[in-house]
């Protein structure tokens, strides 16, 4: 057992190392105002990835890390629990109901730890960029000096304002922007919160409340990407942040032609519509020429070959089946091999008969499909005025280009 009195790393007599471990509370308990988006901002994505499971995820691999404890609004619990269930993380040991403020919130979750915790990190699930680094370093100071905060030097010269005039200008050298997390001995903070409590004080961060009490902080850098999500430019800034910290992002084009011959007795089917008409197109499967050249667009943009190759028209279970059966498995695939689909474009060359009344619903389709906007997805249609075997009706040509780009990272 642990017998030295100072804050260090201790050693137990047999010198094996013991290592200190911390709990994690993350306040994600508040309503994002400033935001004003229709949720609770920690549950917007950044990079395909929602900014409170980055949040987590910065502690989930941390050796030093015992537990995770989530602070959550009442009536987002349950939405917060499955989205952590969906998740890979392991260390979530609890979600506790928040307050009012985001120090009662911090009170809540201090006071669900386990009653033997040594130390707690605070983090704000609103600050989804801490790196790693920042971590270790922040628990290689909290070991030395019992309690730390995170933050940056101020870029900007700072006014103290009142009713809309310059009342003084602080010597900007000794200014700090305070990030979190904020690291402590757990009985110290739980008491400060206490005492806070008591004297019904409010205070926005967690260090105020040892500065308050007269207890020495330690400050240690944190960094200019560790922004708080607030405002909805943030988002922008940390996806910027992320891509621009990630050199494989690549952005890849792929394209398809196909074409099938015109038949009486087969129904017509462009995009997963039906469409009526005398003729249809002859094929293996619903013979959709339009779907057919968007996969092998897809599947060329990700060197993955083409149709004939993952769905070849000598295997009878594909038989008459529906194209878009097939182009939800070429997505499926792509989302495998982390792609993303930016955006298609396809063109229909039918002499007859006149699609435009239908691109509406084909896009809605493609649409479901392939998981993104309508506004990603153009299709037109052309005659080969009368020209070729287009032109005197006998088949239908489709031509598409896929744009699509290799997943975003999943972490900073
Ligand atoms: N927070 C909390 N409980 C509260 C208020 C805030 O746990 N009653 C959390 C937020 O979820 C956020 C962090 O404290 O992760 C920092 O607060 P802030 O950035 O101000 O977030 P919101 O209060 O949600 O945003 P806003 O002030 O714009 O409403
Ligand atoms: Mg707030």
């Amino acid at each position: 057992m642990c017998v030295c009195g100072v804050i260090t790393m201790c050693r137990t007599t047999n010198e094996k190392a013991v290592i200190d471990k911390v709990a994690v509370v993350i306040a994600a308990a508040g309503s994002g105002t400033r935001m004003g988006l229709d949720q609770n901002k920690i549950f917007a994505e950044i990079a395909g990835v929602p900014v409170l499971i980055r949040s987590v995820e910065a502690f989930e691999g941390l050796e030093f890390v015992e537990g995770i404890y989530l602070v959550a609004r009442e009536d987002e619990k349950k939405s917060l629990a499955s989205l952590v269930a969906q998740s890979e993380l392991k260390k979530v040991k609890g979600i506790i109901s928040g307050g009012e403020t985001r120090q009662e919130s911090v009170y809540n979750g201090l006071m669900a730890l386990p009653k033997d915790t040594q130390w707690v990190f605070i983090h704000d699930a609103a600050r989804p960029l801490v790196s790693r680094q920042i971590l270790e370093d922040c628990f290689e100071n909290l070991l030395r000096f019992g309690a730390v905060g995170v933050g940056v030097p101020v870029k900007d010269t700072i006014k103290v304002v009142k009713d809309g005039f310059i009342i003084s200008t602080p010597d900007r050298s000794t200014l700090w922007a305070i990030q979190t997390p904020q690291a402590f001995s757990y009985s110290t903070i739980l008491q400060a919160h206490q005492q806070a409590r008591t004297q019904k004080q409010q205070y926005t961060d967690d260090c105020s409340l040892l500065e308050a009490f007269g207890h020495k902080v330690k400050m240690i850098a944190g960094s200019y990407q560790n922004i708080k999500i607030t405002t909805p430019e943030d988002l922008i800034l940390a996806e910027s942040f992320l891509l621009g910290g990630e050199k494989q992002v690549r952005q890849l084009v792929g394209f398809g032609y196909d074409v099938h011959r015109l038949v009486p007795e087969r129904k017509l089917i462009l995009c997963g519509l039906e469409i009526d008409y005398d003729r249809g197109l002859a094929g293996h499967s619903d013979a959709d020429v339009a779907v057919h050249a968007l996969m092998d667009a897809l599947l060329g943009a990700a060197g993955l070959g083409d149709i004939g190759q993952h769905f070849p028209d000598t295997d009878q279970k594909f038989k008459d089946i529906s194209s878009m059966v097939l182009l939800e498995r070429v997505v499926e695939l792509l989302k495998i091999g982390k792609y993303q689909i930016i955006n298609v474009d396809l063109t229909i060359v039918a002499e007859k008969p006149r699609l435009a009344p239908f691109i509406p619903e084909m896009k809605e389709n493609l649409a479901k499909t392939l998981k993104i906007p309508m506004e990603n997805i153009n299709i037109k249609a052309t005659t080969s005025e009368k020209l070729g075997f287009t032109g005197r009706g006998e088949g239908i040509a489709s031509y598409a280009v896929a744009n699509i780009r290799s997943q975003l990272p999943q972490r900073f």
